[in-house]
């Protein structure tokens, strides 16, 4: 037997003025984005913006539907919208945001699990890491350099 330890580092930034151009202009696409978002049952509004190794942007929002299983994540839209345009082409850096009257827009989301997985399996199938920005309206800002970093012992076959 053997122990293992995992680690990863991730960088804070204390609001989006710490953010160079490129991902301010990254984070304000995902921030209207999730005025796209259809989200009548959580009230929870995600828009995610994803800048491809080709240059292009690509955004999206939450899609949810009543039969709740069959909603999809904005992270999740963003992903397929990127590899039916530009199969195999990188996502360089993806970013987060949300809104909601649930609760105040001034702190980072993270992917939920599902999307950890998709994340992972996009790095897979294109060779090159996903950089995640996750965000809110306002404040603090997470970077990971790899978002497969969040998702330790992946499902592979
Ligand atoms: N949601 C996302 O769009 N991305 C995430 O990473 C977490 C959750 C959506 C799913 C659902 O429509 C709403 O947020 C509330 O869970």
């Amino acid at each position: 037997m053997k122990e293992e330890l995992y680690q990863f580092t991730y960088k804070i930034y204390e609001s989006f003025t710490e953010l160079n151009d490129e991902d301010k202009m990254l984070l304000k696409t995902a921030q209207e984005a999730s005025l796209t978002s259809y989200a009548p049952y959580s009230d929870f509004h995600v828009g995610a913006a994803a800048r491809l190794a080709n240059g292009e942007i690509i955004q999206g929002g939450n899609q949810e539907n009543a039969s709740f299983p069959a909603g999809l994540c904005a992270e999740g839209v963003v992903m397929a919208v990127a590899s039916s345009r530009f199969p195999r082409v990188p996502i360089r850096t993806l970013v987060i945001s949300y809104q909601s009257s649930r609760t105040e827009s001034n702190h980072p989301i993270a992917p939920c699990g599902i999307c950890r997985q998709s994340l992972e399996e996009f790095k897979a199938k294109t060779g090159s890491p996903v950089r995640l920005l996750m965000g809110g309206m306002t404040g603090k800002i997470i970077e990971v350099n790899d978002a497969s970093s969040l998702l330790p012992l992946a499902f592979r076959f």
